[in-house]
């Protein structure tokens, strides 16, 4: 598969064929953890449609890594269920590969190894292998790093060398939990606009979860707003600007500022909660 450089823009019309994998429905999902009283999640129904990027927004602690594990299959719901295309998740599996804030790179493999591991592991003979390493490092611009060793990289680096590691297996879903949280703004900027065409290229679902409401309006094709304390649905926006979206741009402001005032309100809401119990 060709990545376009990222001086090039991609056109929404260069959009493929809209995926036929990576649908995820999650019913009445709740998670109460051992020894807690209160509920991490209550209630959860979200449908993601294939190809579909969708960004879970909310404050701290409402839930969205909870939310991320249940659907990797790294924690068990209380109760509901979480299907992929129509299979039950119970449990890990190559078609949901998680991104993790901490990249998890082996330090004593280098760049290529790394993203070679799983499909080593999965029995994928040798020239196979090369190719799709090969093909992955392209995805993320870093063919010239194949060699290199963990500590050899930028922090910007790692991230995308974990990215080509989840998309190397052809997971039908991308589960990201804040992967850029770490970096400086620049390379932020630089790893927004090669996700964005990732997802362009590959039209892999994604469930990605952050703190930057701008991340959020950048990337998503919808923005879930989760309330906390017990986590749950708060508000759902559609954002159906065109990409690539300028993070200074008008439109993308307003959709920032209407994100932004769920939160704050949200914020205020468990404030005042506990005053009131205090
Ligand atoms: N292993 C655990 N055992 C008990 N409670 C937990 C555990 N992990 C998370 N929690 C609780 O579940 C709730 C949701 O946590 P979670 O980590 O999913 O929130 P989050 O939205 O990802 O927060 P942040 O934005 O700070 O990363 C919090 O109240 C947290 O204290
Ligand atoms: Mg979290």
């Amino acid at each position: 598969m060709f990545l376009l450089p990222s001086a090039l823009a991609v056109r929404p019309e260069a959009k493929p064929a809209r995926a036929s994998r990576g649908r995820v429905e999650i019913r009445n999902l709740t998670k109460l953890y051992p020894g807690s009283d209160m509920h991490a999640l209550k209630d959860i129904t979200i449908t993601t449609e294939p190809g579909e990027f969708v960004v879970v927004v909310g404050p701290s602690g409402c839930g969205k890594s909870t939310l991320l594990h249940l659907v990797a299959g790294l924690l068990a719901p209380t109760s509901g269920e979480i299907y992929l295309d129509g299979h039950r998740v119970d449990g890990p599996g190559p078609e949901r590969a998680m991104v993790f804030q901490e990249h998890g790179l082996f330090p004593w493999l280098n760049a290529s190894q790394n993203i070679e591991f799983g499909l080593k592991m999965t029995g994928v003979p040798k020239a196979a292998r090369r190719e799709a390493v090969a093909r992955a490092l392209e995805m993320v611009h870093l063919s010239h790093a194949a060699d290199m060793y963990i500590h050899q990289l930028s922090g910007g680096m790692k991230q995308r060398i974990a990215i080509a590691r989840a998309l190397v297996m052809d997971p039908a879903v991308l589960l990201m939990d804040e992967p850029f949280a770490a970096l400086d703004a620049q390379t932020r900027t630089l790893l927004h606009e090669q996700m964005q065409e990732l997802a362009v290229q590959t039209h892999k679902s994604v469930l990605f979860v952050t703190h930057s409401v701008g991340e959020a309006v950048r990337l998503a094709d919808r923005i879930i707003v989760l309330h906390s304390h017990p986590g749950r649905i708060r508000r759902e926006i559609r954002v159906s600007l065109p990409q690539p979206r300028h993070v200074d741009s008008h439109e993308v402001n307003a959709v920032v500022g209407i994100v932004r005032k769920e939160i704050e309100d949200e914020v205020n809401r468990v404030h005042s909660q506990m005053a009131r119990v205090a």
